[in-house]
């Protein structure tokens, strides 16, 4: 029988994606997916799907339980990944993070909890972020965040994160659901939204500007392939045990500097495209994940991240699909839906 999916926020980068992978490798799932639609939700990223019958878009509120508690009864797990997610957004207004991720979280934990007559809905998976760890120092290349690292979140994005995180996790110790949290590093890949730095940079060069880069370019990402992080949320949502966490990495550390030598090698620019600027307030200095417990207890581990080959396929992406971010950075993408898919949208 087919299980279907309650995806929250999957109209957004890793959200698509998702819904495309899920689609796409598992005939046994449906998929509803529950958007708002804020500024990076964009139903373009699902094109092609609407006339899939495993497929359906709901349009609502992760803070609106009545839009939540009929879906609740339709699904048998929830993967919640509906945020704020761009830490310089979080630095200017703070606001809307707690709003969502804190606030938001905790109305999809009740309305899962409450669903089928107290029995709950299954499953709910927490699609949460390395950043809740802080930040680790340049100086030890050989340390890298575990499960069970301090959790030290420095910006507010960061902090309404670790909050929807702690709060998934208390769900399972107060309430014994059927909990399972991710946390993992930086993606890339199609579909993101170019204010995160590989599609800001890529496209960037693509309109003939240069690439801001913050401070002295040194703070470190691990890179992972989106398609990589849609396996193993799919796979901590199977087979992760309840009230575990598991952390999802790339295994692909660069400094942004080295990121942005390839960007420009690869796109054939020079360093001349380079502007240093200030650097991000409280700018955490390096993630890195240690993604042996999901190896060793799941058998997942990333096939589609490493470099050069992953960066090229994204930037080939990008230069492919003019058309998809130019409306997004320039804000017609708002006129573009109501054209292209009604009012509702
Ligand atoms: P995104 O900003 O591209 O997408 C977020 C989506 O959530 C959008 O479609 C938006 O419309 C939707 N949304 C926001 N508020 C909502 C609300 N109130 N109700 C319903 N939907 C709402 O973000 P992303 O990069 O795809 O990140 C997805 C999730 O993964 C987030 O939870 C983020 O914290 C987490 N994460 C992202 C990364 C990364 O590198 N992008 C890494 C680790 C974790
Ligand atoms: O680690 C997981 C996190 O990765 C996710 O939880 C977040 O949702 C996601 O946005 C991402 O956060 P980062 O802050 O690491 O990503 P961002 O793309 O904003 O920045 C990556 C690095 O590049 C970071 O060190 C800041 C730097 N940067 C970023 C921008 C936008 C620049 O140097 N210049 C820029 O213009």
């Amino acid at each position: 029988m087919a299980k279907t999916l309650l995806v929250t926020g999957g109209a957004g980068f890793i959200g698509a994606n998702f819904v495309r992978f899920a689609l796409a490798n598992r005939p046994d799932l449906r998929i509803i997916n529950f958007d708002v639609l804020t500024y990076s939700g964009n139903l373009e990223n699902l094109a092609g799907l609407e006339s899939d019958d495993r497929y359906r878009f709901v349009k609502g509120d992760i803070l609106d339980p009545e839009a939540l508690d009929p879906l609740m009864e339709e699904a048998d797990g929830v993967i919640h990944m509906a945020a704020e997610s761009h830490v310089d957004r979080s630095i200017m207004d703070s606001g809307p993070f707690i709003t969502t991720n804190v606030q938001g979280t905790q109305v999809v934990l009740d309305a899962a909890r409450r669903a089928k007559g107290g029995k709950g809905v299954g499953r709910f998976l927490y699609v949460s972020t390395d950043e809740v760890y802080g930040s680790l120092p340049l100086e030890n290349p050989e340390v890298r965040f575990t499960e069970t690292s301090q959790i030290k979140p420095s910006s507010p994005y960061a902090a309404s994160k670790t909050a929807g995180d702690l709060l998934s996790l208390a769900y399972f110790h107060t309430f014994g659901m059927d909990v399972v949290v991710t946390r993992c590093s930086n993606n890339f890949g199609p579909y993101q939204f170019p204010e995160k730095v590989i599609p800001l940079f890529v496209t960037n060069l693509l309109q003939g500007k240069k690439v801001p880069l913050y401070g002295d370019g040194k703070n470190v990402r691990d890179w992972l392939h989106v398609d990589d992080h849609c396996e193993a949320i799919l796979a901590a949502f199977d087979r992760g045990q309840a009230g575990r966490v598991y952390n999802i990495g790339g295994d692909n550390e660069r400094s942004n500097l080295d990121l942005t030598h390839s960007i420009l090698s690869i796109m054939g620019h020079g360093e001349e495209m380079i502007e240093f600027v200030q650097d991000r307030p409280g700018h955490d200095r390096r993630y890195a994940i240690d993604a042996s417990r999901i190896e060793q207890e799941l058998g997942w581990k990333p096939t589609r991240s490493a470099w050069p080959e992953a960066l090229v396929e994204t930037i080939a992406w990008y230069r492919d699909n003019q058309d998809w971010w130019k409306r997004v950075k320039s804000g017609e993408y708002l006129a573009y839906y109501e054209k292209q898919y009604g009012a509702s949208a």
